[in-house]
């Protein structure tokens, strides 16, 4: 075994030498400098080339540079591993980097190493969408995207980012519903714009220009990953046009238009019997053709070889190759399109000008991104290097991001805060007490540092720690040793929940109770112990612990998703009190029975009376839940008040319009009707607690039964910091044809007239729209 290792170790040893000694590079990606196309100080002949001037705008210079190509090198800048062309000064180009909740080692693009050991390392997004913090979802996206820069700075990441994940959450056994901001479309659209605009947008305001390129994905109808044999390879997403329109597509297409996203990324599964890269629709037609994406359509990795070898949509890879393009596709992640575009122009295919309108999208995105002009050292961010990742501020804010987002579910009178002055003895209990990785969930990099719960509370108080399972399968709870300390002790903390093995990309979950004995160690340690019990879930998906919310002897209820890197710290920010809680939950928490009568492979969001199927998310689903979307309590109570809203909105209609003579339940949001059909809601929001704090405010509408309408949808939301018996106000401008409106059984746009009951929390207000 020495002997064989020394022999590669020597072999690897010569041959690193000698290409070295041959002028190759042997890693190029991860030199101590980024790749970079027109360094024209060094190669001054390519000053000759009208796609190195800056001066010039983006089409002319990429013209300029397709027209220089030929096909072969063309075909080299279809997919992700992009081929460099070294007598046009273009080096290769890795496109796959990931930044989901920090800077990723996920993707080729981007790797720690000594020079950056490690990025800081936000709360998986779903904890991120409980904060309800638009301002936060943007100021994250500007943290990652500086140290993303510092990174690519030292030529250790790419400058094209495939995040955000802004899939809905759909059903609670999705293994990826961690990466998403959870089940609703109005958060989602936000969370998504926010973060794009936060990844993209300089610093010097030139909008025609990129920090770095973010990519919403996975267009479109993915949230299936593998459950009872259904792989997202191959699943068949069966959609209604009405949930296409009001569930699924919002979120992207808010992602292109609200956030001007430099990219859209086409998933795995088909649509209606077509795989999303292969839909001249959904990609030149909605993407390009209606939202105007301005920048590259991707596949994700890669939906053209599971088009042809898993779905077998076409006979032929050629087919296949031909049909991704010229439905709109620019990029394949995978080497699908290396190995086939050339084939199928020579079939007669494709032609040339598809593969420059591909080619033009991507060249376009590196130029924005400044890819195209030189020495990026030269450039704004030039200045970014290693002493701006993982600093003291970013890392704060990872741990602020957690605890605005942790959401406290359940509080008896007494139980949280726990004072760390009159506790004398902790006990710390459960599989994720000390964890470390778990904390951060999937597309993770590697963090700056970890806070783990023990760590965190024993900052503040003595503990006595006891993992209660040897993981948190929990085949076997170890529940006597537990209970000794839960016993001996004047509180205790309980965290629990899943990971990774548990839920995961390529991994659903069958059952959604906590894992293995979890629930048995749970109830026996609270059964012996003399003061607070508080259980703390650290997961993505919910769970279905009725068992612990009917249990007096547990006291409190927290769910802390996977928190980041900051994660302990920020746990025990909120249970000794040092920050108020203020998430709400970001998805449904449903019973187990209901997975046990639900098909995760059933898309269609809303109930059907016929067959017994409930639906899906808050909007549709009536039967009883664990916990709500928008649960969620404070340390605090808050009132609110009402000032103004009117009572009736009138839709001004032409004289001939049809609904003047006869009756209509609702009216096409068309832009004629649509003008200055907005208002104003104010409300008073007092904080009638002994804590400052902030509070979440949701609107809701109830919109009348029309249409198969949701029986209540988020209009907006509002989030305000106040101190003890403070008042503040919100307002909501709401535009009717935006925020009020349905959307119809054909996908078309609707203002539902009659009564719409708008609430906050238990305040209601009637709404009265007619013509
Ligand atoms: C595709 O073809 C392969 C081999 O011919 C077959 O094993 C597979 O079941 C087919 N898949 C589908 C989705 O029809
Ligand atoms: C290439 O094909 C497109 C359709 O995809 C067609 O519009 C165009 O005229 C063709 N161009 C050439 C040069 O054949
Ligand atoms: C927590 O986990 C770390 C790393 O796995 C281990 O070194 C440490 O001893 C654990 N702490 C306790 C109190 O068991
Ligand atoms: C709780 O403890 C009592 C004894 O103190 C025991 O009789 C009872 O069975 C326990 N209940 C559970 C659920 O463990
Ligand atoms: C929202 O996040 C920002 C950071 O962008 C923070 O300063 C602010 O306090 C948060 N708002 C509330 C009401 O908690």
């Amino acid at each position: 075994m020495a002997l064989a290792k020394n022999t590669v170790f020597l072999f690897c040893y010569i041959l690193c030498i000698t290409l070295t000694n041959f002028g190759l590079n042997f890693r190029p990606v991860f030199a101590q400098t980024p790749a970079f196309a027109c360094d024209v100080s060094s190669n001054p002949v390519l000053k000759n080339f009208s796609f190195c001037d800056v001066s010039l705008d983006v089409k002319t210079r990429v013209d300029d540079l397709v027209k220089r190509l030929t096909l072969q090198e063309k075909i080299g800048f279809v997919v992700n591993g992009a081929k460099g062309v070294s007598s046009l000064g273009i080096p290769d180009y890795e496109w796959w980097s990931e930044a989901l909740h920090g800077v990723s080692y996920i993707g080729p693009g981007t790797k720690f190493t000594s020079l950056v050991p490690g990025a800081t390392s936000f709360p998986q997004v779903l904890l991120t969408g409980a904060t309800f913090n638009e301002s936060l979802f943007e100021l994250i996206g500007k943290v990652v995207s500086t140290e993303a820069r510092a990174m690519h700075n030292v030529g250790l990441a790419g400058l094209t980012f495939w995040s955000p994940n802004i899939n809905i959450f759909r059903d609670p056994r999705w293994g990826r519903g961690q990466e998403t901001p959870g089940e609703d479309p109005v958060l989602s659209s936000k969370y998504g714009a926010a973060y794009v605009r936060g990844l993209q947008q300089r610093d010097d305001g030139d909008k025609d220009r990129l920090k770095v390129a973010a990519c919403c994905k996975h267009y479109t109808a993915y949230d299936v990953d593998s459950w009872k044999g259904n792989l997202r390879y191959s699943f068949n997403a069966v959609v209604t046009q009405q949930d296409l329109d009001d569930t699924f597509q919002p979120p992207f297409k808010s992602c292109v238009l609200d956030g001007n996203v430099a990219s859209v990324m086409c998933s795995y599964n088909q649509v209606n019997g077509k795989p999303t890269c292969g839909d001249p629709d959904l990609l030149a037609g909605v993407i390009r053709g209606q939202w105007k994406l301005n920048g590259y359509i991707v596949s994700d990795c890669d939906s053209l070889k599971e088009m042809f070898y898993s779905q077998n949509y076409t006979k032929t890879p050629e087919e296949t190759a031909a049909l991704a393009i010229k439905s709109g596709l620019d990029l394949n992640c995978g080497s699908f399109l290396t190995d086939h575009t050339q084939a199928a122009i020579d079939r007669g295919l494709l032609n040339e000008t598809d593969v420059n309108k591909a080619i033009s999208n991507n060249f376009a995105t590196l130029m924005r991104l400044g890819f195209f002009d030189g020495d990026p050292s030269k450039q704004l961010y030039g200045n970014l290097g290693p002493k701006d990742v993982c600093t003291p501020a970013n890392q704060e804010l990872a741990r602020e991001v957690a605890r605005e987002g942790i959401v406290l579910l359940k509080n008896t009178e007494g139980s949280l805060p726990l004072s760390p002055t009159a506790i004398k003895s902790l006990a710390v209990i459960g599989p994720n007490a000390n964890v470390t990785k778990t904390m951060i969930g999937n597309y993770e990099g590697t963090p700056c540092k970890y806070t783990t719960p023990l760590q965190g509370l024993t900052a503040s108080v003595a503990t006595v720690y006891q993992p209660g399972c040897a993981d948190v399968s929990c085949a076997t709870a170890q529940v006597e040793e537990a209970k000794k300390v839960a016993a001996a002790a004047d509180a205790v903390v309980l965290i629990m929940g899943s990971d990774l093995s548990i839920e995961a990309e390529a991994k659903d979950r069958l059952d959604i109770t906590l894992p293995g004995q979890q629930s048995i160690l749970v109830t026996a340690v609270a059964n012996v112990s003399k003061g607070p019990v508080i259980l703390v879930i650290m997961s993505g998906g919910g769970m279905d612990v009725q068992f612990a919310k009917d249990d007096p002897k547990i006291t409190s209820i927290l769910w802390v998703g996977f928190p980041g890197e900051a994660g302990g710290a920020a746990i025990a920010d909120v249970i000794f009190g040092y920050y108020n809680p203020s998430g709400r939950l970001p998805m449904t928490w449903y019973p187990q029975s209901y997975v046990d009568k639900v098909p995760m492979t059933n898309m269609n969001m809303r109930p059907d009376p016929a067959t017994g199927y409930p639906g899906r998310t808050y909007r549709f689903y009536t039967g009883s839940t664990i916990f709500s979307f928008g649960d969620g309590l404070s340390y605090s109570q808050f009132n609110h008040h009402l000032v103004h809203a009117p009572n009736l909105v009138s839709v001004p209609l032409d004289a001939g319009h049809v609904c003047r003579s006869s009756k209509c339940n609702s009216i096409d949001a068309v832009e004629e009707t649509c003008k200055n059909l907005a208002f104003d809601i104010d409300l008073r929001v007092k904080n009638m607690g002994k804590m400052a704090g902030s509070e979440t405010v949701l609107l809701f509408s109830s919109p009348p039964r029309v249409h198969n309408a949701p029986q209540k949808h988020l209009v907006g939301f509002q989030k305000l910091h106040l101190t003890p018996m403070a008042e503040g106000r919100v307002r909501f401008n709401v535009d009717v044809c935006k925020h009020l409106s349905l959307v119809d059984e054909h996908g078309n746009r609707k203002v539902a007239l009659g009564l719409h009951v708008l609430h906050v929390g238990s305040l209601k207000h009637s709404l009265n729209v007619r013509i």
